[in-house]
């Protein structure tokens, strides 16, 4: 009986590790950002990005939409670190890396919270390596 016992309780122990650890993987590989990051990406995009994405991030006459399935279906399953690197590398294009790492992640804080993204206490991360294991979800 006691044995018994003992190994239900092992293969609850189990259970539960299983469970807290798949936990702490989620929470590490969401995507995270934090309120002013979004709302210093929103003054940035204003100065730098609206005149071609539009000020409703999809009524640009010069850029594709930003927010929407169009928007989602091209980035679903990707990286943040390939997010971020995209637009480092390619935004604006009229104006090629005249932007820093910080003010990136700044406009991709805005650009995610625009597309129904939570802020919350974790700043992003601005290296696009450290954000190689997370990913957009949109599945
Ligand atoms: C001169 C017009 C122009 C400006 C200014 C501009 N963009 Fe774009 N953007 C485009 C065009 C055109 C595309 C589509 C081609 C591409 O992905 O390179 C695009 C694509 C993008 C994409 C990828 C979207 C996708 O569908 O994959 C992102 C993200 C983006 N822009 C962000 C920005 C941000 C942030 C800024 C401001 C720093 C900005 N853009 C400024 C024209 C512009």
């Amino acid at each position: 009986m006691l044995a018994y016992y003992r190994s239900k309780l092992f293969s609850l122990l189990i259970i539960f590790l299983a469970l807290s650890n798949s936990g702490a993987l989620n929470a590490q590989e969401s995507i995270q950002f934090t309120l002013d990051q979004a709302n210093a990406g929103e003054t940035l995009y204003k100065l730098n990005c609206q005149a071609c994405h539009g000020n409703r991030l999809s009524n640009g006459q010069f850029g594709t939409p930003l927010i929407g399935r169009a928007f989602r279906n091209i980035w679903k399953g990707k990286s943040l670190g390939e997010l971020l690197q995209h637009t480092w590398e390619k935004m604006p294009p009229d104006d090629l890396m005249s932007l820093t790492r910080e003010e990136v992640t700044n406009l991709v804080a805005f650009i995610l919270s625009r597309n129904d993204m939570k802020p919350g206490e974790v700043p992003m991360v601005s290296d696009p390596e450290q954000a190689a294991d997370t990913y957009l979800p949109w599945e």
